[in-house]
């Protein structure tokens, strides 16, 4: 039997929610996996062959995630590390959280436990493996329902492993299991985090600042923002969360076309329409000649902390 991610042996039965603790047994008929994970109810999970814990059987919704063009233009973009200062604010927060005395995790007792991060929405794990890789003793686990993305997150790290799962569905984690959670431009759903989070555990959420992006809005038809966002989030957090701050990180960016297509592609804007009509629009709006424009990156983070009165106990 393939050797199981500790990361994925944290997991519970998204049927039953029993420890996913031994392995599938014997194989039956060759399959698609070519590992597997069981519960003590008998409830077997397919590890895909590209490395990740397929938990979604089951799963009556259908979401699929981002497509496989615009992962690969998420790769490009941030691996160009026009991102980077993000990732660096979050690896520098979570390690923060982590190390606080008293605060989540093991540091305290200075057991061997692992920390766990948790990333909803992860993607290919961009940012989850820049926290864990800065921290020796945390082991990651990125979701996301996109089978493009997950191979790519279950390859991102050696402590990262990765798990297709749909956030809308109750998570297939124990209370209190998780020192720090990302989601950063994915979707939430903020019981279950609540419920996650250990006591002193920390909630980092990235949501797009008013003008991120906004010189790309017209002339590339992307998704603008809602103007009711902010304080929606806010409704959302208010009595589950307490909110311990909320940074705003913006920078301004050069970038030719291809940068600005695979900025547009890896966004919302991306399920609905392909490079080459990004490629145009871009075409049409550039001045004669130009192959480059500046544009507006912001990102808010909120750091935030389960709400007292709703400690589990
Ligand atoms: C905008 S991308 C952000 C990816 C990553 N956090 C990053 O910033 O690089 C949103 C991600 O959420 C995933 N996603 C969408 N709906 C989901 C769902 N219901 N459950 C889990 N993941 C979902 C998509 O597949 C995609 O990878
Ligand atoms: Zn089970």
């Amino acid at each position: 039997m393939a050797v199981i991610h500790p990361a994925l042996r944290l997991l519970r039965c998204p049927v039953c929610a029993a420890p996913l603790d031994r392995p599938a047994g014997p194989a039956g008929p060759p399959g698609p996996g070519s590992a597997g994970l069981r519960c003590g109810g008998g409830h077997a999970f397919d590890v895909e062959r590209s490395g990740y814990l397929n938990l979604r059987t089951g799963q009556a919704r259908r979401v699929t995630g981002d497509t496989a063009e615009m992962v690969q233009a998420r790769v490009d973009f941030l691996g160009r590390g026009h991102y980077a200062p993000l990732t660096a604010r979050l690896a520098r927060l979570a390690g923060l959280a982590l190390a606080r005395p008293g605060g989540a995790g093991p540091a305290v007792a200075e057991a061997a436990e692992p920390e766990l991060v948790l990333e909803i929405g992860a993607g290919t794990a961009h940012y989850l493996s820049a926290v864990v890789d800065a921290r020796p003793r945390a082991l990651g686990l990125a979701v996301d329902v996109s089978k493009p993305a997950l191979r790519r997150a279950a390859r991102s790290h050696a402590r990262v492993g990765a798990v297709a799962f749909d956030v809308a569905r109750p998570w297939p984690l124990p209370d209190r299991s998780v020192d720090v959670l990302l989601d950063v431009f994915a979707p939430r759903n903020l019981p279950e985090m609540r419920r996650l989070l250990r006591p002193g555990g920390v909630l980092l959420l990235v949501t797009p600042g008013d003008d991120h992006l906004a010189e790309l809005r017209g002339p590339l038809g992307l998704v603008g923002i809602h103007p009711g966002k902010r304080a929606r989030l806010a409704e959302e957090l208010a009595g589950r969360f307490t909110r311990l701050s909320s940074e705003t990180l913006t920078r301004t960016l050069r970038l030719g076309v291809d940068e600005l297509v695979e900025l547009a592609l890896m966004g919302p804007t991306g399920h609905h329409t392909g490079a080459a009509e990004l490629r145009r629009r871009l075409e049409a709006v550039l001045p004669a000649g130009g192959t480059a424009m500046e544009v507006t990156a912001s990102f808010v983070i909120d750091r935030a902390q389960g709400a007292a009165e709703l400690a589990v106990d």
